[in-house]
């Protein structure tokens, strides 16, 4: 089964989960990269505004077609409630071309139930699995646990 993560990562935290999916299934990873600037200040306040409206952004050109992968695991950070705006990008823009998906997670402590849903009907597709990781559990290294859980369900779903 050819597999893809692909996430985005502001300050490294979904990134850091990503690596460790992606070592771990040893499989391809992308990096959604926004041409909007989100550093500092100005970034966050944007972010935040952009996530809560549900607005799109510019990303930059992604180098893996998902059509040919059998999933994509998408990981997003969890912004003011919401899907990040560049990771609602890359659905909006790729969603047709999704074969299986799985979605993760990394936020401060919101409700992540909401996010998921919202990614499935963006996806137009139920996830194999979901991940959730606080950003603590993720800084303090304390993620093994869940990341390990996660591809097991989505291993058992895979050969359902
Ligand atoms: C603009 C912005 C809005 C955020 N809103 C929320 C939120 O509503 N709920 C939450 O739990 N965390 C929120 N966070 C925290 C991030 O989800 C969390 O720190 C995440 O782990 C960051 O991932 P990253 O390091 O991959 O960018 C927000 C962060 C940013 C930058």
């Amino acid at each position: 089964m050819k597999i893809l993560v692909i996430y985005y990562s502001r300050s490294g935290k979904t990134k850091k989960v990503a690596e460790t999916i992606s070592d771990i299934l040893k499989c391809d990873k992308e990096e959604i990269f926004d041409t909007k600037n989100r550093k500092g200040i100005p970034g966050f306040l944007s972010a935040g505004a952009d996530a809560n409206l549900r607005r799109l952004t510019a990303i930059k050109e992604i180098k893996k077609n998902p059509s040919s992968y059998d999933l994509i695991i998408i990981g997003t950070p969890i912004w003011s409630s919401n899907i990040s705006t560049p990771i609602r990008t890359y659905i909006s823009l790729n969603k047709d071309y999704f074969n299986k998906v799985a979605f993760f997670c990394t936020h401060l402590g919101s409700d992540t139930k909401q996010l998921f849903a919202n990614m499935g009907n963006l996806c137009q597709k139920t996830p194999l699995s979901l991940l959730e990781l606080t950003s603590k559990e993720v800084a303090r290294d304390q993620y093994m646990q869940k990341v390990k859980e996660f591809i097991k369900n989505l291993k058992e779903e895979i050969i359902k």
